[in-house]
């Protein structure tokens, strides 16, 4: 088994402990089998328990039996993760964090290090998630998926904002398969549920000027939060909110993988205009939405009017000039 590292991540003794106590959940496993079967000490065992406890994992321990989870905890082992993602893109190199800064930060560093694409860097827990437009992303502990993809596309660097909405979209099929929530996207990158925020991508790149050196997709799910603080809540959703149900982070975390993959194929073999053309039927946002478009102090007011074929956002001001969004803030405007 081989299990990536980088100072901070999971260590493969507290994976590996995980994993077989999830396997056998609520059942009591021996400290000297789960010894045995990791390969080290059994006073490792009993510190790797302590740590796990640490991290919030409920372990409870049964004098002179052994071990049990008192619930199946919904952590994204990255051997669980491997298991059911073999023989893909995503399932070779998996770096998992209980809790990190920003896995993007992290996927950044290792792009620069030469890590090979397919790389995912994914936590339980961020301390500085980051947002678009230097905003924060809220990454409560084992609440929703925070994750990177790392990506060697050979693609010129105005393309590589169509990998953000190539994103949404996978992610789009992967919560309406898990949960059967019907996602709007907002160009460039929110899903909304019922005009609520529910996820957002965050694309970040290294490039030459004609060719991208690695880009990272980072993907933020909200999934099992019970409620958001402040203003926040006001604006975002998780789809356990939005379904009243607990939701499997990672059976949706391998649909996104999978769902991600097959976008992301069929994007470097066909070209962008599946991507745009596929994000305009779907988004309620591309045609004939009133919006206002913010870029720092500068905004304006129009009617959306389709993507480019770079999929930049096309808005017809009230003016009557079509202007192409690069960047900026796009709201629904009443
Ligand atoms: C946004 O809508 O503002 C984009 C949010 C992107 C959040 C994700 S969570 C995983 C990855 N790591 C980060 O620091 N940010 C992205």
């Amino acid at each position: 088994m081989t299990q990536e590292t980088l100072p901070g991540t999971t260590d493969r003794r507290l994976a590996a402990l995980l994993t077989i106590l999830a396997e056998n959940a609520t059942i009591v496993t021996s400290g000297v089998r789960i010894a045995r079967e990791i390969g080290v000490a059994p006073s490792t065992v009993r510190r790797s328990v302590r740590q796990l406890r640490g991290l919030g994992v409920r372990v409870k321990a049964q004098r002179g039996a052994g071990y049990f989870l008192e619930g199946v905890p919904d952590i994204l082992t990255p051997e669980m993760l491997r298991q059911r993602l073999k023989g893909s893109l995503f399932g070779k190199h998996i770096y998992h964090f209980f809790k990190t800064d920003s896995t993007n930060r992290v996927a950044l560093e290792l792009g620069h290090a030469g890590e090979p694409e397919g790389a995912v860097i994914l936590a339980e827990e961020q301390t500085a998630g980051k947002g678009r437009a230097g905003r924060a992303w809220q990454s409560e502990r084992a609440a929703g998926i925070y994750v990177s993809l790392l990506l060697r596309p050979r693609l010129a660097p105005v393309q590589a904002p169509l990998l953000t909405m190539m994103a949404g979209l996978s992610a789009r099929s992967a919560i309406e398969a898990q949960t059967g929530l019907t996602t709007d996207l907002k160009w460039p990158n929110d899903l909304l549920v019922r005009g609520k925020k529910v996820g957002g991508i965050l694309t970040e790149m290294h490039a030459e000027p004609s060719q991208v050196r690695f880009v990272i997709v980072g993907i933020g799910l909200n999934v099992n939060q019970e409620k958001f603080p402040g203003e926040l809540g006001t604006t975002a959703s998780s789809l356990r909110i939005e379904t009243g149900k607990q939701v499997s982070r990672l059976e949706l975390l391998v649909w996104l993988l999978r769902e991600f993959e097959n976008d992301y194929n069929r994007f470097l073999r066909e070209g962008p205009a599946g991507v745009t053309q596929k994000f305009e039927a779907v988004s309620s946002y591309a045609h004939g939405k009133r919006v206002r478009v913010t870029n720092g102090t500068a905004s304006f007011a129009g009617t959306t009017a389709g993507l480019g074929p770079e999929g930049l956002l096309l808005v017809k001001r009230d003016d009557g000039l079509v202007v192409t969004v690069i960047s900026g803030d796009v709201a629904e405007a009443r």
